[in-house]
C-alpha cells in the first residue's frame, strides 16, 4: 500500500540531527568553523568512524566496499527487490562548511530512523550510501565512489590516479583499511529501484525565493582540465622583457580566456573557473618557468560547453605561441549532464504538496554523486535552501527547520518508493 503523509506519522528529531551535524563538523583538519576533510586524511577516517556509529545508532546495518563507500541498510520485507537508495558524502574541500554532503548522509539516517519510529515497514530495502570522495581535492577527480559504482570510470583509470605527493588510490585505500578488487565496487544492474539524494542547494534560488524545497530535474555536466605550461625562468632583474617566456603570464591569459569563453557561450549555465594556479619556482625575483592550472568548466548543455572549450583551447594555444611557452592540455574528466527521473521527481513533488511545503523544480549546477547514480537508477535530488547560496566556505548555513523539512520529504519519498 502506498502510504501518504496523512497515515504515516513521521517526526524528524531535528535537535538530534543538528547535534550530529555539529559533532561531525568538529571532525576536521582545520579549527572550527572551518571544515576540511580530504579523502583518506586522518579527519576523513575519523569522519568515517562517526558515520558508521551514526548509522548503527539509526538501527542500520553497515557494510563497506573496496573504495570505502559506506552502505547503511534497512532490510525490507522483500530483500531480493532492488532497494531504494539515498545518501551523499562527508568529505569536504579545504575551508568548507558543515552542511555540504553531510545533510544528505546524516539527514538520510534520521529519515530512516524516523520511519522506524513511525512503525513503517518497507517492502523494498532502504539504503543510505556515504560515497567516497565526492570532492576532487585529493585526486583531481570528483565522485570517485559513485563513478566506480556506476562503472563510469575504468578500474585502470582509477588505479592510475595519483595525488600531489604521487600516492596512488590503491596505496591510500589500503592504508585506510580498504582492500579487495576495485572491480567489485561496480553495482550489479538493477541494484537500486530509485535513488534520492538530499543536499543543500549551494546556490541562491531557494533562499532568495523563500522556497523550502527544490526538486532536481537536471544536473549540469562538469568537466575539468589540467594545463601545464613550460616557459623559461631566470633572474627577474636580468632577463629583459622582450626575451621572456613567462609561464605564469601565459597561464594568466588562459584564465582570462576561460572567463571570456564561459560568458560568451550563449548559455546562462556555462561556468568556467581556474581554481588551481601554481607557479614555479614561486620566488619574487625569478621569472616563472612553469605554471600549472586546473580549469573547471560546466554547463547544463553539452553544445555550449563544447563551444566554450574549443574557444579556451584555441586562445590558450595562441597565447602560448605568442609567448614561446610550451603547453600540455589534458582532460581530467568530461561528464555529460544527467536528467532526473520524471516519476521520482513527481513523487517528491507530490509529497511536498501533501506536507504543505512549497517546492520548485530545479537544475543542479553543482555536481553530486547523483550525477552518476542517475546512470544506473532512476534518480532525483531534494534541495534545501542555504543562506545566500553560500557553500564551499565556512559561512555555509542551513537552518534546522529546513534540514528537518528536507529529511521529512526524503522519508516520505523513500517510503513511497519502497512500497
Ligand atoms: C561538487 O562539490 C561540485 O564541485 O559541484
Ligand atoms: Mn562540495
Ligand atoms: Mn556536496
Amino acid at each position: 500500500m502506498i502510504r501518504t503523509p496523512a497515515d504515516l506519522r513521521i517526526s524528524i528529531d531535528s535537535a538530534g540531527l543538528e547535534r550530529r551535524i555539529d559533532e561531525l563538523a568538529l571532525v576536521s583538519e582545520a579549527p572550527a568553523p572551518v571544515v576540511t576533510r580530504v579523502l583518506f586524511s586522518e579527519a576523513d577516517l575519523r569522519g568515517r568512524d562517526y558515520v558508521r556509529r551514526a548509522a548503527r545508532e539509526a538501527g542500520l546495518a553497515v557494510r563497506e566496499d573496496a573504495v570505502g563507500n559506506i552502505f547503511a541498510r534497512w532490510e525490507g520485507s522483500e530483500p531480493g527487490l532492488p532497494a531504494v537508495g539515498s545518501g551523499s558524502h562527508t568529505d569536504a574541500i579545504p575551508n568548507a562548511g558543515r552542511y555540504d554532503g553531510v545533510v544528505g548522509v546524516l539527514g538520510a539516517f534520521e529519515a530512516l530512523a524516523a520511519l522506524k519510529r513511525s512503525g513503517f515497514k518497507p517492502r523494498r530495502s532502504l539504503e543510505v550510501v556515504m560515497f567516497t570522495s565526492e570532492e576532487p581535492t585529493r585526486f583531481g577527480l570528483g565522485c570517485l565512489g559513485s563513478r566506480l559504482m556506476a562503472g563510469s570510470i575504468s578500474v585502470e583509470k582509477a588505479q592510475a590516479l595519483r595525488d600531489r605527493e604521487g600516492r596512488s588510490l590503491d596505496e591510500l585505500r589500503a592504508a585506510a583499511g580498504y582492500k579487495g578488487p576495485l572491480s567489485a565496487v561496480r553495482l550489479a544492474p538493477g541494484t537500486y529501484h530509485a535513488f534520492v539524494e538530499l543536499h543543500i542547494e549551494q546556490g541562491p534560488i531557494l533562499d532568495a525565493g523563500k522556497i523550502p524545497i527544490g526538486i532536481v530535474e537536471h544536473i549540469a555536466g562538469p568537466s575539468s582540465y589540467r594545463v601545464t605550461l613550460h616557459g623559461e625562468g631566470g633572474h627577474a632583474g636580468a632577463v629583459l622583457m622582450p626575451v621572456r617566456h613567462d609561464a605564469m603570464l601565459a597561464g594568466a591569459e588562459i584564465a582570462l580566456a576561460v572567463e571570456r569563453a564561459a560568458k560568451a557561450s550563449g548559455s546562462p549555465d556555462t561556468v568556467g573557473t581556474v581554481g588551481v594556479f601554481r607557479i614555479e619556482p614561486g620566488a619574487v625575483n625569478s621569472v616563472p618557468f612553469r605554471a600549472y592550472l586546473e580549469i573547471d568548466l560546466r554547463d547544463a548543455r553539452m553544445d555550449t560547453r563544447s563551444k566554450a572549450l574549443a574557444e579556451i583551447r584555441s586562445a590558450a594555444a595562441e597565447a602560448c605561441a605568442a609567448r614561446g611557452v610550451r603547453m600540455e592540455f589534458e582532460e581530467i574528466n568530461a561528464d555529460p549532464p544527467a536528467d532526473g527521473d520524471q516519476e521520482t521527481v513527481a513523487i517528491a513533488e507530490q509529497v511536498c504538496a501533501e506536507l504543505g511545503l512549497r517546492s520548485l523544480r530545479m537544475v543542479s549546477r553543482a555536481y553530486h554523486d547523483s550525477l552518476f547514480m542517475a546512470r544506473v537508477s532512476p534518480t532525483t535530488m531534494i534541495f534545501i535552501p542555504c543562506r545566500n547560496g553560500w557553500s564551499h566556505r565556512p559561512e555555509e548555513y542551513a537552518s534546522p527547520e529546513h534540514i528537518a523539512s528536507g529529511a521529512e520529504v526524503l522519508a516520505h519519498t523513500m517510503a513511497r518508493l519502497s512500497a
